[in-house]
């Protein structure tokens, strides 16, 4: 009982005490440091605000850039199929039509569809011929400098019919079996990496546009070819 009226007695002294030594200490470091702890306790805090807005504006930034680019990647993909229909029923009556999302241009007896979805190579090729088709081969200059043309303005990866399965080293185009009259490889492919490279794709990295043997089970996008 006596402890707690100590207790009672000496706490408030010893608290306007110890406030008041606190009082004191205060203020005789912010005499002798006027602004200096302040100062830098805001330009801390002031800072840390700084980094996380511009890290959140950048941050917004980027997802807007990215919303932006594939916007126009989608405008571009559906202006060039308007206008390649356009160029084929207008302009080119010598030209093959093309069912809606087929395009083709000047001088080729061939409609070409540039999926949207990705496969491994041989559902690419079953799909391919479930629209009537197959994945496109590509036998002259003119077929390929349009091909060529077409994956430059596109931001995919794409099978084409070739393959040398069974017959290492030995490119051909499937279903016809025949072998590569024109070709159009990466500098330093077809390298079999890892001895199972066999089926055919358009590398569209670096704007090369080239072809690269890849392992047929990788999941790309494709394209089929309808000869007319
Ligand atoms: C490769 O050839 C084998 C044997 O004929 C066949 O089973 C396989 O499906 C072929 N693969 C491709 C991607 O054509």
């Amino acid at each position: 009982m006596k402890m707690y009226e100590d207790l009672i007695r000496t706490t408030p002294d010893e608290h306007i005490y110890s406030d008041h030594t606190y009082d004191n200490v205060d203020v005789r470091n912010s005499f002798k440091n006027p602004f200096k702890r302040k100062t830098k306790r805001r330009l801390i805090v002031v800072l840390v605000v700084i980094v996380i807005v511009a890290v959140t504006i950048i941050f917004t930034a980027l997802l807007l850039a990215k919303e932006k680019l594939s916007n126009t990647l989608e405008t571009t993909d559906n202006q060039q199929t308007t206008s390649s229909n356009r160029k084929t029923t207008d302009t080119d009556t010598s030209n093959v039509n093309c069912a809606t999302g087929w395009i083709t241009t000047f001088g080729l007896r061939s409609c070409y569809l540039f999926s949207n979805d990705n496969k491994d190579w041989i559902g690419a090729q079953s799909r391919c011929r479930k629209l009537g088709g197959s994945l496109t081969d590509i036998e002259t200059n003119n077929e390929l400098n349009f091909l060529n043309h077409e994956v430059r303005s596109r931001f995919r990866v794409y099978w084409i019919g070739g393959t040398d399965n069974g017959t290492e080293g030995k490119f051909r185009w499937e279903p016809s079996g025949q072998p590569f009259t024109v070709t159009n490889w990466s500098p330093g492919e077809p390298n079999n990496a890892g001895n199972n490279e066999d089926c055919v794709y358009y590398n569209r990295q670096n704007g090369r546009n080239k072809w690269n043997d890849d392992n047929c089970n990788s999941i790309f996008s494709y394209i089929c070819e309808i000869k007319v």
